[in-house]
């Protein structure tokens, strides 16, 4: 178990997160009875449902929630919840203030969120409001998958938050007359994510929030139609989401190393609030991980990271915090400087079995080339020199450790084994020394 001396703590614009763990915008914090609830649960910053001035964004099919788990898609569903169901004027007067009050004595952030329009100035009127009431800081979602609908009065694409003239008035009348941190949210169907970032943090956004959830669709096979609703809409969640929303806040921090980054997707297990925390992100948002396992999902998303923490030995959070981004390369592997061979059998690069911890457990026969021939009855694992193209797939699927890794035929070296930066893809300049030969890694 963890010890006492770890601090948790991020703090960004005088505002102190007890840990990075924080809601995002969701049923899971839309009224001083769920707020309660993730209070009560440790989370270290709350991000309120979105509110809107526009009646027919508080509107909701029934059902609106339709889960994926049939489909096989154990964590993922679709969602046409739209915005908070209360008109935000009441929610101001009614709940706000018990959410500020409960989160003041908690000594938790409460950022409200309120929802990007194409009118900015009655957007202002809001922020005002949340403002006054006691936010530490506003986001707003520039990124609802669900304001399809306003196309036809911004200039370019599906929702507010493409028009780039209308965010830069939104983001720079907000930045002139509201005090607190204002944060813009990303969709990941923003493209690319750095041309948008360059964008709102020029025209004063204080930081960007990434992301919220793509659009969607399944189509169920037996009636032949879509499933559940005939539109591409609504949020699309689930685990599959970290490397996305990953891969995009490092292209933001990498252009912008000093934008403040508060990411989100996908966030289900301890190791998904390290990574966003590893490529730079200043806390890691959950909703669908809480919608699936209840907001007791954030002790043990807190729990595990300050387990790993002190499994690592770090004290705090700036001690690791954006760690992942100096080792990422400049530029993308498909133009890598390095000249790489055209590949060729025999090839140089291999996988290889340590017979001694391989369980034959089957899963590694699916080499896309067949070059791996098991026999469970023998004991026998073969991988085939001649066949075996070095592609890493196997690797990969192995669940046991140092069992199955890639080496260089020449040398011996393992250049591979489903840790790290593979040898031939490290960022120049940055080639660590470190390289065990086949004997020492199964040591
Ligand atoms: C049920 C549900 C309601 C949501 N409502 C909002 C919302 O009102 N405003 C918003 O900015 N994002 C909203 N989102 C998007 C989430 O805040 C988040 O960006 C997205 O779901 C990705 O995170 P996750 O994978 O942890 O769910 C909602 C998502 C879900 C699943
Ligand atoms: S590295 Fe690729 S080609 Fe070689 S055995 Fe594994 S899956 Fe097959
Ligand atoms: S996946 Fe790993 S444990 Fe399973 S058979 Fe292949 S080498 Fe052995």
């Amino acid at each position: 178990m963890a010890t006492k001396s770890i601090d948790l703590s991020v703090r960004w614009r005088g505002i102190t997160f007890p840990n990075p763990v924080i809601t995002g915008s969701s049923e899971i914090a839309d009224d001083a009875w769920s707020t309660e609830r993730c209070l009560a649960n440790g989370v270290g910053g709350v991000v309120t449902k979105t509110y809107t001035y526009q009646p027919e964004m508080r509107t909701r099919p029934k059902p609106y929630h339709a889960h994926f788990a049939k489909f096989g898609l154990p964590d993922s569903w679709i969602t046409f919840v739209r915005l908070d169901t209360k008109p935000w004027e009441l929610a101001l007067k009614q709940e706000l203030p018990k959410m500020v009050g409960m989160c003041k004595k908690a000594k938790v952030p409460l950022i409200g969120s309120i929802a990007q329009t194409p009118e900015p100035e009655r957007m202002l009127e809001m922020a005002l409001g949340f403002e006054n009431v006691g936010c530490d800081a506003l986001e707003v979602d520039s990124s609802c998958p669900q304001t399809d609908w306003v196309k036809d009065d911004i200039p370019q694409g599906t929702t507010c938050g493409e028009s780039h003239e209308l965010m830069e008035r939104t983001i720079k009348l907000l930045a002139e007359r509201i005090d607190i941190p204002v944060i813009y949210k990303l969709s990941p169907l923003f493209e690319p994510p750095a041309y948008f970032a360059k964008i709102w943090l020029e025209a004063g956004a204080d930081a960007i929030t990434a992301h919220n959830a793509p659009t969607g669709m399944m189509i169920d096979i037996e009636k032949e139609e879509p499933f559940c609703a005939p539109y591409v809409c609504g949020y699309l969640p689930g685990r599959a989401y970290v490397p996305i929303s990953i891969g995009r806040i490092v292209e933001i921090k990498r252009a912008f190393p000093d934008a403040v980054i508060m990411g989100l997707g996908g966030v289900y297990e301890p190791q998904d609030v390290i990574m966003y925390l590893l490529a730079g992100s200043l806390t890691a948002g959950a909703v669908s991980s809480a919608y699936q396992h209840g907001r007791e999902i954030f002790p043990k998303l807190v729990g595990g990271l300050e387990d790993w923490m002190a499994h690592k030995g770090y004290t705090s959070v700036e001690q690791f915090a954006g760690k992942a981004l100096e080792r990422v390369g400049e530029p993308a592997p498909e133009s890598h400087p390095i000249p790489f061979p055209i590949p060729e059998l025999p090839s140089d690069i291999i996988a290889k079995v340590n017979i001694d911890s391989c369980t034959f457990c089957n899963l590694c026969v699916v080499c896309p080339y067949e070059a791996i021939e098991i026999s469970s009855l023998e004991q026998t694992l073969d991988i085939d020199a001649d066949r075996c193209w070095g592609c890493g797939y196997c690797v990969g699927l192995c669940p046991e450790a140092d069992t199955l890794y890639m080496i260089d035929v020449n040398t011996d070296e393992v250049v591979w084994d489903n840790k790290g930066i593979a040898k031939a893809l490290e960022p120049i300049g940055t080639r660590s020394s470190t390289a065990k030969t086949a004997d020492e890694l199964i040591a």
